[in-house]
């Protein structure tokens, strides 16, 4: 079964054809990053006008470089949310419109199922149940993935999620939108051991976690140094940043792995491309003897392949829509 996959929740717009949910006939991505670079963040009309430009181009793109016809599509996919609500009616109208004239099933696909989906790409020996860890621009959370289809949130941030945290913080050190990346490059100049920096914990909800305190405390941390023409060890403070974030993550995933009893942990999202973050899953996994799925750097950000792997296990689990169908800015993994 042949889907064409659209991803358009944020700064990307993506379209994939993906042939039974593990085999990527072709993937294509415009970035916006240039454009939001100019601002500091994404700024959310331009992006949703950027979409409007790209779509139909990429979706030609997508059909020619997989070597299809439109009438080799059997269903069409679409991130229906979570994401800036503009950006993702693009995309969900885009995609109904395609489903409509093909006359094909229509499939929404939560995005964070998607980005967990990217792992069904990169090991097509991994199948639930399993848990994941996704951590992106806009979402952090501990996910039980019982089935393809069914998916319990463990633990999640209360407030910022790990992405925008390292964005934010990127950026009072002056780096490139967005910071992750630059953040973990300067951080890998440092051994840190420098920054006192706080760790949130919630009250009665041990795998929840809180992230706005310690973006704050790195923007202040850097204001007052500028301010009091202290010297500020940038490459230090990232590193105790990363650590920080890492040391966020990393324990409430070994927590849920001893109350889940799962043994198998796939990582997904952007900020699942951080060097460090993947050295500690790496090591927790390794000394609990537990297997861990890092997908390549590639399908860790947003794309239309993993918006397409996941659609095939919702379209089997029999969850298309019809053309009322609307885009959310927030939804739950589970709901
Ligand atoms: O999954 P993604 O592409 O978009 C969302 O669905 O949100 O994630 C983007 C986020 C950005 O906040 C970006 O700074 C972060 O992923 N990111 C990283 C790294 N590469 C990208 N964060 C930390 N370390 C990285 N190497």
């Amino acid at each position: 079964m042949k889907i064409l996959a659209f991803e358009s929740s944020c700064d990307e717009t993506a379209v994939a054809v993906v042939e039974d949910g593990r085999r990527v006939l072709s993937d294509v991505i415009a970035s916006q990053v240039a454009t939001h670079a100019e601002f500091g963040g994404v700024v959310p009309e331009i992006a949703s006008r950027k979409h409007v430009e790209c779509i139909a181009a990429l979706a030609e793109e997508a059909l020619r470089q997989a070597g299809c016809t439109r009438q080799d599509i059997d269903a069409v996919a679409v991130t229906y949310a979570p994401g800036l609500i503009g950006a993702v009616l693009v995309g969900l109208n885009f995609a109904k419109s395609v489903a409509y004239g093909l006359g094909v099933p229509l499939i929404p696909v939560h995005h964070i199922r998607g980005h967990i989906a990217a792992n069904y790409i990169a090991f097509p020996e991994l199948e639930p149940p399993f848990l994941a860890l996704a951590i992106s621009g806009g979402n952090t959370m501990i996910v039980d993935v019982r089935s393809y289809t069914e998916m319990h949130i463990l633990g999640a941030t209360r407030d910022d999620a790990a992405g925008e945290c390292f964005d934010k913080a990127a950026r009072v050190l002056g780096l490139p939108y967005p910071g992750g990346r630059p953040m973990d490059e300067l951080a890998q100049k440092s051994a840190g051991g420098v920054y006192k920096l706080p760790h949130a914990h919630v009250d009665g909800a041990e795998l929840d976690m809180s992230f706005s305190g310690l973006k704050t405390a790195v923007v202040n941390l850097a204001h007052h140094a500028r301010q009091v023409g202290e010297p500020l060890d940038e490459a230090a403070l990232a590193r105790d940043f990363t650590e920080a974030v890492s040391g966020a993550l990393v324990p409430r995933v070994v927590r849920a792995l001893e109350l889940t009893g799962h043994t198998r942990v796939a990582a997904a999202g952007g900020v699942a491309a951080n060097s460090f973050i993947r050295a500690d899953l790496e090591r927790a996994c390794a000394e609990r003897g537990c297997t861990l799925y890092l997908p390549p750097l590639k399908l860790c950000g947003d794309n239309g392949a993993m918006i397409g792997a996941q659609g095939y296990y919702e379209y089997l689990a029999g969850n298309t829509a019809g053309m009322e169908l609307n885009a959310y800015a927030t939804r739950d993994i589970d709901e």
